[in-house]
């Protein structure tokens, strides 16, 4: 069996100049990811979980990963914790807009790409509402979708323009239970059928069941990595019980 490698990495170090000052923070230090480490590579279709203390240096690399160079095929797109949508625009509009800038599609068939994207994410009825809160001025309007279903079109406009890499910085980080394992089944639908590479950092060790590795990255490096043999989705029936189980056993101690 041959992988495809997309991720390499040699001896990354990333060192940030403190501002106003001559000192310097080293964020990434010699992190390697590949066969000379006992970190191969990212295959081409891997689901990847970065997790790990804060400032361990899980963005630093998701940014590194998404800048270090220009892909000579394929393209790479991100996913933010806040979810960075416009707000003037509907949701249609939102995802619609990657496609225009990049201007291989026309009209028609923008707007059956962005039609089947919605879809995707579950939003075909959802295509004209505003995204977050217009303040200011006469055009006042409060958000017309949940937190869940903005980071779903978040997701729909990071795929507009079918990238081959999916990164991903804790896109489950302001929701609720119930959105979160929506939103990880939607990655995991994303990632099944459409064969992209997903690399998601995230804080919560329950959706670990979701990703083909997990890597734990530590004061720069990579010190961890467990590897699931099938990739599970939570049963949010089961997952809320064993949660509230959780808090009931804490109340009593
Ligand atoms: N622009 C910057 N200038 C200086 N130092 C920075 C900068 N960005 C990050 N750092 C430092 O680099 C280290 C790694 O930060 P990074 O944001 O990558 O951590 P993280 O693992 O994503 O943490 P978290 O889980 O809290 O998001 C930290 O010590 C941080 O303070
Ligand atoms: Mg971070």
């Amino acid at each position: 069996l041959i992988w495809e490698n997309v991720i390499v990495i040699y001896t990354l170090i990333k060192a940030y100049k403190v501002f106003g000052s001559d000192q310097h923070v080293t964020a990434l230090k010699e992190l390697n990811l590949n066969y000379s480490s006992p970190f191969p590579p990212i295959r081409k279709g891997e689901f990847v979980i970065l997790r790990g203390p804060s400032g361990g240096g899980k963005t630093t690399l998701l940014n590194m990963i998404g800048t270090i160079d220009v892909p000579t095929t394929g393209t790479i797109s991100f996913v933010f914790q806040t979810f960075n949508l416009l707000a003037t625009m509907s949701a249609f509009e939102n995802v619609e807009l990657p496609m225009t800038i990049l201007g291989k599609l026309n009209p028609k068939e923008r707007k059956e790409r962005v039609e089947m994207l919605l879809r995707l994410v579950g939003l075909q009825d959802r295509m004209a509402h505003l995204p977050s809160e217009l303040s200011g001025g006469e055009q006042q309007r409060p958000s017309e979708l949940s937190g869940g279903e903005q980071q779903r079109v978040t997701i729909a406009r990071s795929m507009a323009n079918d990238p081959n890499i999916l990164l991903l910085d804790e896109p489950t980080g302001d929701l609720d239970t119930f959105n979160t394992v929506e939103i990880m089944d939607l990655l995991l639908k994303i990632n099944l059928e459409k064969k992209t590479t997903c690399v998601m950092v995230t804080h919560n060790p329950d959706v670990e069941c979701y990703a083909d590795r997990i890597l734990y990255l530590e004061d720069g490096k990579f010190v961890k990595q467990v590897y699931n043999r099938i990739q599970v989705a939570l049963v949010f029936e089961d997952y809320n019980e064993y949660l509230k189980n959780q808090d009931l056993n804490k109340q009593n101690h």
